[in-house]
C-alpha cells in the first residue's frame, strides 16, 4: 500500500516504482525516522488530535519499531515506497487503526527534511571526531621531529630550510579550519522543519517551539515554503567535505612525492603501503593515493547538488530525493578516509639524514643577504649582492659555504670571517623567531597552543 493511492486508478508501472522509490537510499534515515514521528505523535496529541489511549499505543508501537530496526529485525516489504512509508505500515500492523491518525497535519516534505537533518546532526559530530584524531596524529608527528630540519620548497624548487615539525602542523590548521566550518554548519543545520506540512504550514496547532527543542533543534523554522524546500545545509555540507577532501589530498600529494626515492623524505610502514603483482621490489603509497583519488569524487558531489538544486521552482520538487545520496556519499568516504590516513601517519618514519642531505647551502641565499642587511646595506642591495654570490659559485660548480672569503670581500667589503655562520641551517630556521614562523620555539609555542591554549575567543583547545 502507498500512501496516496486514493484518485488513481492504476497501478504505477513497475520500472517507474523504481525509479521513485528512495528506500534503498533513505533507509539510513530509519531511527531518525522513528524519531521525529515520536516528536511528532507528541505534538499533535498535546494539540488534542491524539486521545491519551492513541498517544500511548502509537508511542509504544514506535517504540518496538524503533527496536526492529536498532535490532536489524526490521523487514521492508516490496510496497515500502520510502522509509516513511516502511515504518507508518509497520506501525498499523503493529497497532492497527490508530497508526493512521500519526500523519495528521504532517507531510513526507516536511518529514523528509527533519529526517536528513537529525541524520547529519548526528554525522557531523562523527566526522569531526575523526578530523580531530587525524590532527592528534599530525601532533604526535610534530612532537617527534623535534628539531629536524627538512628542505622547505615554494614552486616545487627549494626555498628554505624549516622544521619537519612545523610541516606536520601545517597541515593541522587546515583541517581545524574543517572543523570550524562544521561547527558553523551545525547551526543552520539545527532548524526545524516539521510542523511546516507539504508547503504551507500545518492546520494542527502544534507548539513548534516546543517541538523544536524536543528533537534538539535550535529553532523551528520560519517559513514553510523555504522550510521544505531549504536544501543549503547539505550543499554546504558537501562544501566542507570538499574542502576536507582537498585538505586531505594535498597532504597525500606530498606524502606520494615525499615517500619516492627521489626525495627518501618518508618510510611507509608496512601495514599502510601495498605490493605490486608484477614488480616485486615495490612498495606503493596506495593509501594516499586513494585519498587523492576520492577527493576529486568529493568534488563531483558538490557540483552536482548544486546543480540539482539550481533553477527549482519554489519548496518541494521530487528532484529534492537526490539530496541524500551525495551526502551519504561524503560522509562514508570520508569516515573511510580518516582513520586510515591517521594510521598510516602515526606509522610513517621521517628519514631525517634524507631531509638534512636535500639542503643545501644556496637555500641560505635570504640569510646571506640579511647577514649584509646587519651590517646596515638596504635589503634591496643585499639581494642583489647575495644574488652574484649565488651566480658565482654556481659557475664554479661549488655551494655559497666554499666560496673563498675573498670573493665574498670582492662583492662586498662588509663581508666578515663570520659570513660562514650563516649556512648553518638550523640557526637559518631559528632566526624565524616571529608568531607563526619555523623556528624550534615558534614552533614549539604552536603546539602548546594547540594543546593547552584556546585558539580564539570562546573556542576550545584544538584538540579537546
Ligand atoms: N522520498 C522523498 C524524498 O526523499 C520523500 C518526500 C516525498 N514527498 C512527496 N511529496 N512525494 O524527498
Amino acid at each position: 500500500m502507498t500512501l496516496w493511492g486514493g484518485r488513481f486508478s492504476q497501478k504505477l508501472d513497475d520500472l517507474a516504482w523504481t525509479l521513485n522509490a528512495s528506500l534503498p537510499v533513505d533507509q539510513r534515515m530509519a531511527l531518525q525516522d522513528v524519531d521525529g514521528s515520536l516528536a511528532w505523535a507528541d505534538a499533535i496529541h498535546k494539540a488534542g488530535i491524539l486521545s491519551d489511549e492513541e498517544h500511548g499505543q502509537i508511542t509504544r508501537g514506535l517504540a518496538a519499531v524503533r527496536e526492529e530496526f536498532a535490532s536489524g529485525r526490521f523487514s521492508f516489504v516490496p510496497s515500502d515506497e520510502d522509509i516513511h512509508t516502511a515504518v507508518e505500515r509497520r506501525l498499523g500492523e503493529l497497532i492497527g487503526a490508530a497508526a493512521g491518525k500519526l500523519h495528521t497535519g504532517r507531510s513526507r516534505n516536511d518529514q523528509v527534511a527533519t529526517d536528513f537533518r537529525l541524520w547529519m546532526l548526528q554525522a557531523i559530530p562523527e566526522l569531526d571526531a575523526a578530523l580531530k584524531d587525524l590532527q592528534s596524529a599530525l601532533v604526535e608527528q610534530a612532537e617527534l621531529a623535534g628539531e629536524t630540519l627538512m628542505p622547505g620548497y615554494t614552486h616545487l624548487q627549494r626555498a628554505q630550510p624549516i622544521l619537519l615539525a612545523h610541516w606536520w602542523l601545517s597541515h593541522f590548521h587546515p583541517l581545524q579550519r574543517d572543523r570550524q566550518r562544521l561547527a558553523d554548519l551545525t547551526k543552520r543545520v539545527s532548524v526545524l522543519p516539521l510542523g511546516c506540512g507539504a508547503l504551507a504550514g500545518t492546520s494542527v496547532p502544534v507548539d513548534r517551539a516546543a517541538l523544536a527543542e524536543s528533537l534538539g533543534f535550535a529553532e523551528p523554522a520560519p517559513n514553510s515554503l523555504d522550510a521544505v524546500s531549504d536544501r543549503d545545509f547539505a550543499a554546504e555540507f558537501l562544501f566542507c567535505a570538499a574542502m576536507t577532501g582537498v585538505h586531505l589530498s594535498k597532504l597525500a600529494e606530498q606524502i606520494v612525492l615525499y615517500a619516492s626515492a627521489e626525495f627518501g623524505f618518508f618510510e611507509l610502514s608496512d601495514a599502510y603501503s601495498t605490493g605490486s603483482s608484477l614488480m616485486p621490489q615495490k612498495k606503493n603509497p596506495d593509501v594516499f593515493e586513494l585519498t587523492r583519488g576520492k577527493a576529486g569524487a568529493l568534488l563531483g558531489l558538490l557540483t552536482g547538488l548544486l546543480a540539482t538544486l539550481k533553477g527549482l521552482p519554489s519548496t518541494y520538487d521530487k528532484d529534492l530525493q537526490e539530496d541524500k545520496a551525495p551526502v551519504f556519499q561524503a560522509v562514508d568516504a570520508l569516515l573511510m578516509i580518516l582513520p586510515v590516513l591517521a594510521g598510516a601517519l602515526r606509522t610513517i618514519a621521517a628519514k631525517p639524514e634524507r631531509m638534512r642531505a636535500a639542503i643545501d647551502s644556496f637555500m641560505m641565499a635570504t640569510d646571506l643577504a640579511d647577514y649584509l642587511v646587519g651590517k646596515g646595506i638596504p635589503f634591496r642591495e643585499t639581494h642583489a649582492i647575495a644574488g652574484k654570490a649565488v651566480r658565482a659559485a654556481a659557475e664554479k660548480g661549488i655551494g655559497l659555504d666554499q666560496m673563498p672569503l675573498e670573493a665574498y670581500q670582492a662583492l662586498s667589503p662588509a663581508f666578515e670571517a663570520d659570513v660562514y655562520q650563516v649556512f648553518d641551517p638550523l640557526e637559518s630556521v631559528k632566526r624565524r623567531n616571529a608568531i607563526g614562523g619555523a623556528s624550534p620555539q615558534s614552533v614549539k609555542n604552536q603546539i602548546t597552543q594547540i594543546t593547552n591554549r584556546q585558539l580564539s575567543k570562546g573556542e576550545k583547545s584544538c584538540l579537546q
